[in-house]
């Protein structure tokens, strides 16, 4: 990584600016977070199924849609809040006419309900949960785009996250009964993994993820009691007092 291309502060990594900037460097010369395709193509293929509709969630310049486009899937939108970015993009893949592109915020998704059969994203979501306090406390940005996701699903679709996010702190996020969805993961990667979560709507979470979803929800505890204060010193010296 060209360290003069790192933002100077994380909350950069949100901003539509910053990426607008950095594309209009790149281009849409092809760069894949957390690898490309032939990194994790067992895990994802296993969840796709040929004339499925996907959307691809903050594309960025990774050659992934059209890496699954030359595979057969072609019937494929993928946006991304940089214009910059999907201009490039859409000049780069003119000769595919399955693939599409549109300018959208995954936090505002401007599709039907129930019209795709699979989502997939790949270092997007870790974008927006970038500045939180701590891992267990989601943002509403981040929210919020899960909710669209379980919204323009249809029943039986799709949700592929390949995240840096391990499942200690990720599952609860997607555990949550009200998106409808089951949840599973794998990882892959060499020395150091990376994880690809599968939520299939309409299926049910299974009993330990839904434990976990809501204890997420629940309101922290009461802070414990202030400790009583040290008793006062005593007075005398009383390791001269002792006669020996
Ligand atoms: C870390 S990059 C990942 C790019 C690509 N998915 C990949 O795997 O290489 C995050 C991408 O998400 C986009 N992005 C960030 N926040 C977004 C939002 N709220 N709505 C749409 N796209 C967003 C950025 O413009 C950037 O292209």
């Amino acid at each position: 990584m060209d360290r003069r291309r790192l933002p100077d502060a994380n909350g950069r990594y949100r901003e539509r600016g910053f990426w607008d900037a950095r594309y209009r460097e790149a281009g849409a010369e092809p760069q894949e977070w957390l690898g490309g395709l032939s990194r994790f193509r067992r895990q994802l293929e296993a969840e796709l199924r040929p004339g499925d509709r996907i959307l691809v969630l903050g594309c960025g310049n990774s050659a992934l849609s059209h890496d699954l486009y030359e595979l057969g899937y072609t019937d494929i939108t993928s946006i991304d809040f940089s214009p910059v970015c999907i201009e490039a993009m859409r000049a780069r893949y003119a000769h595919c006419p399955g693939l599409r592109w549109a300018v959208m915020d995954i936090r505002a998704l401007r599709f039907p309900d129930a019209s795709f059969d699979v989502v997939l994203e790949k270092g997007t979501l870790d974008v927006l949960t970038v500045e939180e306090r701590d891992p267990w406390h989601v943002s509403p940005p981040a929210a919020a785009a899960l909710h669209q996701v379980s919204r323009v699903l249809r029943p039986g679709g799709r949700f592929v996250s390949i995240t840096f996010a391990q499942p200690h702190f990720r599952k609860p996020h997607y555990a949550q009964e009200a998106f409808g969805w089951s949840l599973r993961h794998a990882a892959y990667g060499d020395a150091f993994h990376y994880f690809l979560y599968v939520m299939c709507k309409g299926q049910r979470l299974a009993s330990p993820d839904v434990a976990l979803g809501r204890k997420l929800r629940q309101p922290p505890a009461p802070a414990a009691p202030a400790l009583p204060p040290p008793p006062a010193p005593a007075d005398e010296d009383y390791l001269r007092a002792i006669e020996l």
